[in-house]
C-alpha cells in the first residue's frame, strides 16, 4: 500500500509510473522463502569471530526482513545485502556462501578488526554494486582481476587499511564506477588510467608515484596528498635532472635548430608577405558572405585577427578561412552557420552570433578563453573566435555526420537505416557525460548548457555525440536568451521566470523522451517564452502512449531484447523533465543513472529493473541511503 501511496504523489506523471506499479507487482522478486539465504548466511557467519552481535542468525528463516536480522538491509521486503558496521568482527569474509544469495547488491563490513587478504573470488559476486572494506586491518595486495566481470559495481571503499602492491586493473574494466576510496594504505606503483566519467577517487596517503593520469586531473587534490605524485591537481612533475654534458649538447642543438627555424621563418615570410588588407571588414559582413558560385565566401579583402583559444590547433587567419570553400550549413535562431575547409582540407564551422553583447570585450574573451579550456570527448571543441562590435564569429570543429535532430526527424531514403538502439544509447550516454562535465567544470553557471536540443546534438564521424552551443547564456544577449533558448522554455522559466541548475536537466529529459519516441517535441522552440501548451501535450502524449506500449520510435531495432533498458531509459526522462524543480532530478542522479543502462536486458534484469524503478517512485531509498559516512 505504502508503495502505492508514494507513486502517486508524483503527480504529473500518474499514468506512466501506474504502468510500472502493474509491473513490478508481478516482477518484484518475491519475498517468499528465504530459507535458502538464511542457511548460506548461518554458514556465512560461522567464518567470522566475535560475531557476538549476530546472535540471531541462528535457525534459517522465510523471511530475512521480517522481522530483520541484524545487519541485514532490506529494499521494500526484500534482502539486499548486508551492514555488518563496528560489530568487533574479525576472522574470514567467506564469499562463497554470500555467491548464492539472488540479490546481493552491497557489502559493508567498515570498522570492524578484520585482517588478513583481500576477500578471495569476491568477483563470484556478480550482482555486487557497493563493497565497503574500510577501516579494518585487512593487509597483502590485491589480484590485478580481483574485480573482473563485476560490471555493476559502482562503489569500492578499502580506506584505512594495509593493503600493499599495486591498485588492482581489473578496476578499470568497471563502466559505472563512480566512487573509489584507497586512501591510507600502503598501495604503490603509478595510477592506472582510469576513464571512467563520473569517477570520484581518493588515493592519499599510500605509497604512489609518478604522474597523475589526465584524467583524474580535475579531482579534488586531497585526494593525492601523501604520495609522490606529481601533475595536476598537485604541482608539476619536474624534468628529470640532466647530466651537465648531456644539457650542453642539448643547449646547442636547440640553439642551432633555433637559428634554422628563424631564418626559414624570415626567407619564407618574404616570399608569400601578404597584400596589406586596409579595407574595412564591414564589405565581407555587409556582403552577408552567402558562398559565391564559386564557391567561396566573397570579397575576403580584409583580414581581422581570429583568437585562438586552443594550444593544440593549426593557427590561421580569418582572411584565410574567409578565402576557403566554404557551404551554408544553415541558419538558426543566432544567426546562420557555414563549413569553411582549410589547407590540408581541415574543416571548420564558422557561426556568426548576431545578439551577443551581453557582457564588454574584456569580459567575453574571457568566456572564450575559459570555453577553450574545456575538453571533452563529447564536446564540439571551440577553436577561435572573432570578437567585432556588431558580430562574433565562433570557429568549431565540424562533425562529420550532422545533428541527432536531422537523423531523428529527416527523411530517409528507404534502404537508409534509423539510429538503431544501441546507437541511440550510446549517444544519450555521451551526451550526459558531456552534460556531466559541463555542471563539474562550470560551476558557476546556472545553465552549464543553455540550450540542449537535439540540433545541439552533433554526430561524430563514429556518431559518438558531441555538444555544440553550450554554455553561451552569459554573452548572449537577455531578451534574446530568453527568447529562444531552450532552458527558457522549462516550466520554472515561464512560470516563476528563473531558471535553476536543475534546468539544464529538464532539456536533457526532453531530449530522452526525443530520442526514444523519434517525434520531435512540437513546437518547443516556438518562439515566445515558455514552454508552449503544446509542450505539455507532447509529454502527456509520450506518457499515454506508453499504456499502449507504443512509444518507442519503430526506427529502433526492437527485435532484440531490450525494452527493459528502453523503459528504464523513458522512466529517467520522465523525473528529468518533472515540472516540479524540487522533484525533479539534479544532474548527479540523471548521469548516474543513464550510465547504469544497458545495451541488452540481461536475465535477472526484469526483477532489479522493477526494483529500481520502485525505488526511483517511491525515493525512500537511493544508493546512498547505504553510505559511508567518510572517516
Ligand atoms: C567504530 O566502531 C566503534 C564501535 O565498535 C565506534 O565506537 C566508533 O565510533 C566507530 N568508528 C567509526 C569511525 O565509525
Ligand atoms: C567483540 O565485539 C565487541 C562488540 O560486539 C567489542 O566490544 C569487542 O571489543 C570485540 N572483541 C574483540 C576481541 O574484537
Ligand atoms: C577538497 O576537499 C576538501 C575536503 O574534502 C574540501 O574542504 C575542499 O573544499 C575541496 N576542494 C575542492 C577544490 O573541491
Ligand atoms: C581523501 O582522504 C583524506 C584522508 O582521509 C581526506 O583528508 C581527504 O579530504 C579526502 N579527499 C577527498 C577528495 O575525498
Amino acid at each position: 500500500m505504502s508503495r502505492m501511496i508514494l507513486i502517486m504523489d508524483r503527480s504529473h506523471a500518474i499514468p506512466c509510473l501506474a504502468v510500472f506499479c502493474v509491473l513490478l507487482l508481478c516482477a518484484i522478486p518475491s519475498s517468499g522463502d528465504d530459507t535458502d539465504s538464511s542457511r548460506s548466511l548461518i554458514e556465512f557467519r560461522k567464518f567470522l569471530t566475535n560475531a557476538t552481535m549476530l546472535n540471531d542468525w541462528k535457525e534459517p528463516v522465510a523471511n530475512l526482513c521480517s522481522p530483520i536480522w541484524t545487519g541485514c538491509v532490506c529494499t521494500h521486503g526484500v534482502f539486499t545485502g548486508l551492514k555488518l558496521e563496528g560489530m568487533g568482527l574479525g576472522g574470514t569474509i567467506d564469499i562463497q556462501s554470500l555467491s548464492n544469495l539472488p540479490s546481493f547488491y552491497s557489502l559493508s563490513v567498515m570498522n570492524n578488526s578484520f585482517s588478513g587478504p583481500f576477500p578471495s573470488d569476491l568477483n563470484s559476486l556478480r550482482k555486487l554494486r557497493r563493497l565497503y572494506l574500510a577501516n579494518n586491518k585487512f593487509n597483502g595486495g590485491i589480484q590485478d582481476k580481483a574485480f573482473s566481470g563485476m560490471t555493476g559495481m559502482r562503489r569500492v571503499v578499502l580506506g584505512n587499511n594495509k593493503f600493499t602492491g599495486n591498485i588492482p586493473l581489473s578496476l578499470l574494466q568497471l563502466p559505472g564506477l563512480v566512487d573509489l576510496q584507497l586512501q591510507s594504505n600502503q598501495f604503490e606503483g603509478k595510477i592506472p588510467d582510469f576513464w571512467q566519467a563520473d569517477l570520484i577517487v581518493n588515493f592519499s596517503y599510500n605509497k604512489l608515484e609518478g604522474s597523475i593520469p589526465a584524467t583524474l586531473r580535475n579531482q579534488n587534490a586531497s585526494a593525492f596528498y601523501g604520495n609522490k605524485l606529481c601533475g595536476k591537481p598537485l604541482d608539476a612533475c619536474k624534468p628529470k635532472i640532466l647530466t651537465w654534458k648531456i644539457g650542453i649538447i642539448i643547449a646547442v642543438a636547440v640553439g642551432v635548430g633555433l637559428a634554422v627555424v628563424i631564418i626559414l621563418f624570415l626567407i619564407l615570410r618574404r616570399r608569400v608577405k601578404p597584400l596589406k588588407y586596409q579595407k574595412s571588414i564591414d564589405k565581407f559582413h555587409k556582403e552577408e558572405q552567402i558562398p559565391s558560385k564559386s564557391g567561396t565566401f566573397k570579397n575576403s579583402s580584409e583580414h581581422g585577427k581570429l583568437q585562438f583559444v586552443r594550444n593544440n590547433r593549426q593557427r590561421f587567419e580569418l582572411e584565410e578561412l574567409l578565402r576557403a570553400s566554404a557551404e551554408v550549413l544553415g541558419s538558426g535562431s543566432f544567426g546562420s552557420s557555414y563549413k569553411a575547409v582549410l589547407f590540408g582540407g581541415q574543416p571548420y564551422v564558422v557561426r556568426r552570433f548576431r545578439q551577443m553583447n551581453n557582457v564588454g570585450k574584456e569580459e567575453f574573451q574571457e568566456h572564450m578563453r575559459k570555453l577553450g579550456r574545456l575538453s571533452h570527448p563529447n564536446l564540439l571543441p571551440l577553436v577561435a573566435f572573432y570578437h567585432r562590435k556588431e558580430e562574433k564569429l565562433l570557429i568549431t570543429d565540424f562533425a562529420e555526420n550532422g545533428s541527432l535532430a536531422s537523423h531523428l526527424h529527416s527523411k530517409r531514403s528507404p534502404n537508409q537505416p534509423g539510429l538503431d538502439w544501441p546507437t541511440r544509447l550510446r549517444i544519450i550516454k555521451g551526451v550526459s557525460r558531456g552534460l556531466a562535465y559541463l555542471y563539474e567544470e562550470l560551476p558557476t553557471l546556472t545553465l552549464p548548457h543553455g540550450h540542449l536540443k537535439s540540433s545541439n546534438v552533433l554526430l561524430g564521424s563514429t556518431f559518438e555525440p558531441l555538444l555544440s552551443d553550450y554554455a553561451l547564456v552569459p554573452v548572449i544577449d537577455k531578451d534574446h536568451a530568453q527568447k529562444f533558448m531552450v532552458a527558457y522554455k522549462s516550466p520554472e522559466s515561464s512560470q516563476n521566470d528563473h531558471v535553476t541548475r536543475k534546468t539544464d536537466i529538464w532539456s536533457l529529459g526532453i531530449l530522452i523522451l526525443e530520442l526514444l519516441t523519434g517525434k520531435f517535441p512540437a513546437n518547443y522552440l516556438k518562439q515566445g517564452r515558455g514552454p508552449s501548451a503544446d509542450l505539455a501535450t507532447w509529454v502527456n502524449s509520450v506518457v499515454r502512449e506508453e499504456w499502449t506500449g507504443e512509444v518507442f520510435d519503430k526506427d529502433m531495432n526492437l527485435a532484440r531484447r531490450a525494452e527493459g533498458q528502453m523503459l528504464r531509459l523513458l522512466k529517467i526522462g520522465m523525473c528529468c523533465c518533472d515540472w516540479d524543480v524540487n522533484k525533479r532530478w539534479d544532474w548527479k542522479e540523471a548521469v548516474e543513472k543513464i550510465q547504469e543502462l544497458k545495451e541488452k536486458d540481461s536475465d535477472d534484469d526484469f526483477s532489479s529493473y522493477a526494483s529500481e524503478v520502485d525505488v526511483y517512485s517511491s525515493r525512500t531509498m537511493t544508493d546512498d541511503d547505504f553510505s559511508f559516512s567518510k572517516a
